[in-house]
Parts: structure tokens; sequence; C-alpha cells
């Protein structure tokens, strides 16, 4: 686990394509999360588009890293057929963890921009997607080739771990 140890959020990308192939590896472990009672609530949406990517740039002050990927991850939940409602938001970002690291285990970098759970922003995101009703915006991940390799901060920290 690797991966663990060295992602760090990457916000420069190269002017370079990601294969197809490589996204479905990403999504395989977006989707292989474990999630309340697996209702797997996710509903992934993924953009190439130029003119979408910039206006999802523009959402929040946060979200210029997504301007220069040549990809954007987003990930949305379902509002129907929930087992367990109140955890979706939890399930969501597990499952965007994996596509954390599983972008860098694949040489990629990537970043996770805030949009849940606040309302303007998950509504802006949802009216450029044109998301159907049911359909809500968790996150984005602009995906792509590193500008610069980063590495990252040791956080560990003993004072932190409570043993009773
Ligand atoms: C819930 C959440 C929201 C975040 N939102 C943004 C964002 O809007 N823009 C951004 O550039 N980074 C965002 N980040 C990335 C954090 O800034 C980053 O994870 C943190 O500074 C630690 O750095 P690292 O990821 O390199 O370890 C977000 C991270 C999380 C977990």
């Amino acid at each position: 686990m690797n991966a663990i140890f060295s992602r760090v959020s990457v916000r420069q990308f190269e002017d370079k394509e990601v294969p197809n192939g490589l996204i479905v590896k990403i999504l395989r472990a977006a989707m292989a999360a474990p999630s309340a009672v697996n209702q797997q609530p996710w509903e992934f949406y993924v953009t190439t588009d130029k003119n979408i990517i910039e206006k999802l740039s523009q959402v929040t002050p946060y979200a210029t890293p997504a301007k220069n990927a040549p990809v954007v991850i987003v990930p949305c939940y379902r509002t129907n057929d929930l087992a367990a409602p109140a955890m979706v938001q939890i399930d969501m970002a597990i499952a965007t963890e994996n596509i954390l690291l599983e972008s860098k285990e694949l040489g990629l970098g990537a970043v996770m921009l805030g949009i849940a759970p606040h309302e303007d922003r998950m509504k802006a995101v949802e009216e450029i997607l044109k998301l159907p009703e049911n359909f809500r915006a968790f996150t984005m991940i602009p995906v792509g080739y590193p500008k610069n390799k980063h590495s990252q901060e040791d956080r560990y920290e003993p004072s932190k771990i409570h043993v009773i």
C-alpha cells in the first residue's frame, strides 16, 4: 500500500491525455469501496470536455485545479433506493479516497475538490452536468499526469493516539 504513504494532492497537470483504461481502473477502485449496508450509492460522471471542465473549475474559488486537468471525475450519489441514506456522504468519501489512491498507484495525480455538503456548490455542479433529479453531486476530482513531484509530509503524531 505504498500509495497511502506517497499520495499527495496534485493541482498542476501535464498537457497529456489519460488513457480510458486507466480511468476504468480508477473507477473500479472507487466501486470496490465499502458502503453502508452495501448500498453502493455512487454514480460517476467523467468528462474530458474543455468547456465543461472550465465551468466546473469556476464553481468555487478553490476549484481552479480542475482548469488544467485533462479529465475530471465527479462522484455523485443517488437519493432513491437507499437503505441507509444518512450514511451516503460517508460512503462517497471512502470511494473518493479509493480514487485518489488508485490514481497515485497508476502514476497519476488527483485532488479532491470540496462540493458536498454545501448546497450551493452541489446545485452548481448538478446544473453544469445536467444531472437527473435523483442524483446529487458529491465532489470533483481532477486527474492527470502530475506536473511536479511532491513528497508526502509525515503526519504521524503519537500524541493523537489514546490507549485506554
Ligand atoms: C473534504 C475535502 C475538501 C477539499 N477541498 C479542496 C478544494 O476545494 N480545493 C483544493 O485545492 N483542495 C481541496 N482538498 C485537498 C486538501 O487541501 C488536501 O488534502 C490537504 O491540504 C492535505 O494535503 P494532501 O492531500 O497533499 O495530503 C480537499 C480535501 C478534502 C478531504
